[in-house]
């Protein structure tokens, strides 16, 4: 049934069909890889529930497939489980990637309206702790995720590789077995001003990759496509066709098709209706200009790239695995 609806939205809709919603602006870490817990403070000016649901509306009016929470830290939102809930009503496929702190206190609120729960763990000891600045945020994480477990809801591990944490794979691995659950690793995203101290070289992300291929090829519950694993190892270039598969929304609402890097404003949900902006010629013209840029390492923007191309192995990857 995705299938169908994804083709209709590459061949005749022509337009994104997921939206990542940076759901609020507060988060409860302070992350050395991710600085938008700095904006904390600004959360007054995040969408109201009554905002969110019309957007979501109007997002489902626009072939949006997939809705996606984060932020920040989504679950600090005391709505979530209500703007789940409407999602799903609606008919939209939810993720939610958190951070796994609050998950013990709100699992029975929003498991039920979830279908894919991704659950950030970057190592498997208190290195994990260290690098988000928040303790006991593995432990809560796990034991998160232990209740959290149920028959509908993929639940899988992401782990952002940076230089501290390039030996802690396996044990990564090993976490995601334990806990029957699946594991995706990404490469860290250059935040320039902010993260520049925690890239890995070139040549260290390719070990580190190479390892993964292999344990991916070993049976782990390895959920990156071999096609991705393998841009860290032979230095091949993608195309980017993010703004054809989805697009950003900030807390207050403002529509941005680059999370990391391009500062391009659309305007704001309150205003803009995505159905119009998906057909507008600026919007498309941005989709040929963004074809050169390559500079994103995320599954969210490479394997979104693979399947707009429909690039065969990919495809057939993704079709057979389980
Ligand atoms: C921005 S966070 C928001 C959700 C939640 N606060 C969390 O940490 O899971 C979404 C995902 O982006 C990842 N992330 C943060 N900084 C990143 C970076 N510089 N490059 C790539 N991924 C990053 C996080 O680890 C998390 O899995
Ligand atoms: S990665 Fe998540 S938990 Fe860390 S600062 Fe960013 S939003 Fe907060
Ligand atoms: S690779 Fe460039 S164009 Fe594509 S999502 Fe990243 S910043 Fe945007």
């Amino acid at each position: 049934m995705n299938a169908i609806k994804l083709l209709k939205n590459r061949f005749v809709l022509n337009s994104p069909y997921r939206i990542l919603h940076l759901i609020t602006s507060k988060c409860n870490c302070r992350c050395g890889i991710c600085n938008l817990w700095k904006n904390s403070l600004g959360h007054k000016n995040d969408l109201t529930t009554d905002q969110i649901i019309k957007m979501l509306d109007d997002a489902r009016n626009a072939g949006i497939i997939f809705y996606d929470a984060l932020g920040g830290e989504p679950l600090l939102r005391d709505d979530i489980g209500i703007i789940l809930k409407y999602a799903k009503k609606i008919g939209l496929k939810t993720t939610v990637v958190t951070n796994g702190y609050y998950l013990k206190e709100k699992h029975n609120e929003i498991m039920p309206f979830i279908d894919v729960l991704a659950v950030s763990i970057d190592s498997n000891d208190n290195l994990h702790d260290e690098m988000r600045d928040c303790r006991g945020l593995r432990e809560e994480a796990i034991e998160g995720i232990k209740l959290s477990k149920n028959n509908r809801t993929k639940i899988l591990i992401n782990s952002i590789i940076s230089n501290k944490n390039l030996t802690k794979a396996y044990g990564l691995l090993e976490l995601a077995q334990d806990l029957g659950v699946s594991i995706c690793f990404q490469p860290i995203d250059l935040i320039k001003g902010y993260n520049e101290n925690l890239i890995p070289t070139k040549n260290e992300l390719k070990e580190v990759f190479n390892k993964i291929i292999i344990f991916k090829k070993s049976g782990y519950p390895i959920t990156n496509s071999y096609e991705y694993l393998k841009f860290f190892t032979n230095g091949k270039k993608y195309v980017c066709c993010a703004s054809k598969c989805f697009i950003n929304i900030e807390p207050n609402g403002d529509i941005i098709s680059c999370m990391h890097v391009h500062d391009k404003k659309w305007g704001n949900v309150k205003i803009v209706k995505l159905k119009d902006l998906f057909k507008s010629k600026e919007y498309n013209e941005f989709f040929i200009k963004e074809k050169n840029c390559n500079i994103c390492n995320t599954a969210c923007v490479i394997e979104s790239s693979l399947f707009y191309r429909f690039n065969p192995t990919f495809l057939m990857q993704k079709i057979f695995s389980k």
